[in-house]
């Protein structure tokens, strides 16, 4: 079986957390690895229903979505998590509990994100109608010693994909393309 790990991105919301993760889950995939992504919003409707945003249900879902990572993991499974998770300290709880770990963090200014904001959370957290809205009335403690950064303010989307491929083929997370090949001529 394969070693499984958990690839647990971490961002703002609107970053292009779950955008990566989708591509990533697809490049994977096409190299016959088996892939389950728990997305920030789908969780929220189904495993964390019913939680809200204060600290205290953040850090609930979060363990809860690393809880499901880690048994994947153990399976042989890429288990792609895409939660805002903001807390490090909860981040860094999942890191140990799973052991096989690779944190990406998402970089993105509020300029840019209040800019793009694809689902208007920004202007109504500005303006006040949302709060604890995290990044603007709510804390999120970057990663100190993540494995990959990516800027989707500065980077193209295929640009960030291609450095999170490239890190996972390097620290022999996933097979290189063409090594499956090269591997069964007999
Ligand atoms: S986390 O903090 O518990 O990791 P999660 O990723 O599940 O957050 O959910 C974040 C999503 O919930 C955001 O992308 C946004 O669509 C929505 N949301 C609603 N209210 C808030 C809020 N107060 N802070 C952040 N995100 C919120």
């Amino acid at each position: 079986m394969r070693k499984g790990f958990t690839l647990w991105f971490t961002g703002l919301s609107g970053a292009g957390k779950s955008t990566l993760a989708n591509h990533v889950a697809k490049a994977l995939r096409e190299r016959g690895l088996n892939v389950e992504i728990l997305d920030g919003d789908e969780v929220r409707t189904n495993l964390s229903k019913g939680l809200g945003f204060s600290k205290e249900d953040r850090d609930t879902n979060i363990k809860r979505i690393g809880y499901v990572c880690k048994l994947l993991t153990r399976n042989g499974v890429v288990a792609i998590s895409a939660a805002i998770s903001p807390y490090k300290e909860i981040r860094d709880y999942n890191r140990q509990q799973i052991g096989q770990f690779v944190e990406v963090y998402v970089q993105c200014s509020i300029a840019a994100l209040t800019k793009r904001d694809v689902k208007g959370l920004y202007q109504k957290a500005l303006a006040g109608e949302i709060q604890h809205f995290t990044g603007v009335s709510d804390p999120y403690e970057p990663p100190t010693h993540p494995e990959i950064v990516v800027d989707s303010e500065r980077q193209s989307e295929p640009d960030s994909l291609k450095a999170i491929l490239d890190y996972l083929e390097r620290e022999g997370w996933i097979p290189a393309v063409g090594a499956k090949a090269a591997c069964c001529h007999h």
